[in-house]
């Protein structure tokens, strides 16, 4: 038998002012995409905006429907409109930004599992880590891929 630690990296800033243009911009789209959520039955809005290495930036955001298990999260809208529109360019950062009534989160927004399990997919299809940068009021939250938020991923090699 052997115990085996896993250890994930992350960075926390504590305000937007502290990061790079390029990460500003991206927060400052998701939080705009989050704006335009259709989300009238969980009044949940999630925001997520995309930077592909073609300059391209994408975003996306909760569609919900009156037939709730129809509706899809803001990271797989943003991910499959840029894989559908540009499925040659990588994904390299995105970042996730979501408000309820109260407003803007405080504590950073978190990928749902099978947002999680689309974004290893995207790594996996480019060979390339996301950066995920997770906004909230209090705390904004960067991780240097999407596999270290789902470790031991389903990924396609276990196909065959
Ligand atoms: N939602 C997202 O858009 N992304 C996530 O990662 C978590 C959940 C949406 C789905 C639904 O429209 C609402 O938030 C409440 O679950």
């Amino acid at each position: 038998m052997y115990k085996r630690e896993l250890k994930i990296f992350v960075l926390e800033f504590d305000s937007i002012s502290e990061m790079s243009e390029t990460d500003r911009e991206l927060i400052l789209s998701a939080r705009e995409a989050a704006e335009n959520a259709y989300a009238p039955y969980s009044k949940f809005q999630v925001g997520a905006a995309l930077i592909l290495e073609n300059g391209e930036l994408v975003k996306g955001n909760n569609q919900e429907n009156a037939d709730f298990t129809d509706g899809l999260c803001a990271e797989r809208v943003a991910l499959f409109y840029a894989n559908a529109n540009y499925p040659k360019s990588k994904v390299l950062s995105m970042a996730v930004s979501a408000k309820n009534a109260n407003g803007l989160l405080q504590e950073p927004a978190q990928p749902c599992g099978s947002c999680r399990q689309v974004l290893v997919e995207t790594e996996v299809r480019f060979n390339n880590p996301i950066r995920l940068i997770l906004d909230g009021a209090k705390k904004i939250m960067v991780v240097e891929s999407a596999e270290s938020l789902l470790p031991f991923a389903f990924k396609p090699d276990a196909l065959g």
